[in-house]
């Protein structure tokens, strides 16, 4: 294949959260910037068939040479519920003999390398081809808390999660001991080691790009690039990066009621692929909803102890969907999110806060209810209500206890209905303009990558000088 362009290497570890925005990196660096992208997909064994869907659309766009690298067997050194940045960072550590043979295989030599979070420990496979490593993260703030990490762990006595302060991050709000993401919530544990390393390497790669942009991270991206503490490795935010939507075929009746519904009216509540709410929560949003009197679109799941069920809507209470036939639907399949969020009739999220969800509805200029599910929604939920603006959240966390209705009501009535919603909707409608256009020709994000892109012609050049 003659080409003068670079080549880059992309390596997407196992999971659909990485996997959008990895692919929609490696179309960006092609379409925008020319770059050569062989994508690499690391399999798992159980991988899902979201994965797979994704992995044929981008084949459909034939932007970018997508090889699929077989699973690794991973068995002997990990428990099968290992937590999961214990699982992925083994797995991409044991895929570096198959991808160091996959990339010499390759037609073109490649020049850079870039990984996703848990892809750190195959930075390695580039020295051998004298390539850049770049490690791809979702969002600023957990990387910051990585990237400081070590030294929280000299300067922090005791466990994290008892401290009575908030951990100190410099440009960063304050991580309270309550938000700590999972891999900290105990030092003793093997996970623990796994993210300080994961750190550690980070430092060592040739520069880190952040799925946000300049104007929405303003402060911490400015710390990562002069405070010392961070490691001095230069920071690119290339972002926002989301799944692109969908072609008009994937019309569905959801957006044809949508249609019928005045402007802004509809909360749309999903808790993303694996979020699952107790029965009882499931009770308590439900008679919230009905007490707020507002139009929905709810994605319900079966709850957490009955995966297995298939009558779901016998979780709701007698005579709901009697009573908010005209206000709501109650979906219990696969919603198309991008275009539900992207519908004029939608005036409002109830999210778990992942960030691909956080950000489609920043960009779709849409307010959130933070409703964080795991430990490692609690810093986005955080971050989206105190920090921009753009959300409000429970009192209690929805990972401690039950979140009642009249909370519910009050904060489904605050996003859709009341002042404080309006001003939410300004807010998200700026950052949604900042957002398009950091990303446009010539704003910083676009810039950014044009950056990187340089990079990896000045390395091309290296590498020529040195082969035989
Ligand atoms: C951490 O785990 C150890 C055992 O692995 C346990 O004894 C200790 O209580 C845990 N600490 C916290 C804060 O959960
Ligand atoms: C937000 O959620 C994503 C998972 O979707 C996670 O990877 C990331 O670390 C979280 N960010 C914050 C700020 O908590």
């Amino acid at each position: 294949m003659e080409t003068s362009n670079p080549h880059a290497v992309i390596v997407s570890s196992p999971g659909v959260g990485h996997l959008v925005c990895d692919l929609e990196l490696g179309h960006r660096l092609v379409s925008d910037h020319n770059l050569h992208v062989t994508f690499f997909v690391v399999v798992e064994s159980n991988s899902s068939a979201g994965e797979s869907e994704l992995v044929q659309s981008a084949r459909t766009r034939k932007l970018l040479d997508i090889i699929e690298l077989p699973p690794v067997d991973i068995s002997s050194q990990v428990e099968p519920n290992a937590p999961i940045f214990t699982r992925l960072t083994t797995v991409m550590r044991e895929i570096r003999p198959t991808l160091s043979s996959a990339i010499s295989d390759l037609k073109l030599s490649p020049t850079a390398l870039i990984v996703d979070i848990f892809g750190t420990p195959a930075l390695d496979v580039a020295d051998e081809f004298h390539m850049l490593k770049y490690v791809f993260v979702t969002s600023a703030w957990p990387l910051a808390l990585i990237l400081y990490a070590p030294i929280l762990d000299k300067e922090v006595e005791g466990e994290y999660v008892v401290q009575k302060q908030p951990l100190r991050l410099p440009g960063c709000m304050p991580v309270r001991p309550e938000d700590v993401v999972d891999p900290l919530l105990n030092r003793t544990k093997h996970e623990y080691s796994v993210f300080l390393q994961v750190g550690l390497e980070m430092r060592q790669s040739d520069g880190l790009l952040v799925n946000t942009w300049e104007d929405l991270d303003t402060p911490t991206l400015k710390a990562m690039r002069e405070e010392e503490g961070y490691g001095s490795v230069p920071v690119y935010a290339v972002g926002p990066l989301v799944r692109p939507v969908g072609p008009p075929s994937s019309r569905s009746e959801l957006l044809d009621w949508l249609d019928e519904q005045p402007v802004e009216s509809v909360i749309y509540i999903s808790f993303g692929s694996a979020g699952v709410l107790s029965a009882q929560q499931i009770t308590e949003l439900a008679s919230g909803l009905e007490l707020s009197q507002q139009r929905f679109i709810w994605v319900l799941r079966p709850p957490s102890k009955d995966k297995a069920c298939n009558d779901v809507l016998a979780y709701l209470p007698d005579g709901f969907l009697g009573r908010t036939h005209d206000l709501g639907l109650v979906v219990t399949k696969w919603a198309p999110q991008s275009e539900i969020l992207g519908h004029g009739s939608v005036g409002g999220f109830l999210s778990h806060c992942g960030w691909n969800s956080a950000l489609e509805s920043i960009l779709n200029g849409v307010p959130m209810i933070a409703w964080p599910l795991y430990a490692e929604q609690k810093m986005n939920a955080t971050k989206l209500a105190e920090e921009l603006g753009v959300a409000v959240r429970p009192k209690i966390a929805p990972t401690k206890g039950i979140v009642g209705r009249e909370e519910i009501e009050m904060m489904v009535r605050k996003v859709m209905a009341e002042q404080e919603g309006k001003a939410m909707r300004d807010r998200v409608m700026e950052l949604k303009n900042s957002g398009e256009k950091a990303w446009n020709e010539g704003g910083s994000s676009f810039n950014a990558l044009a950056q990187l892109v340089k990079q990896c012609e000045l390395n091309s050049e290296r590498q020529r000088v040195k082969a035989p």
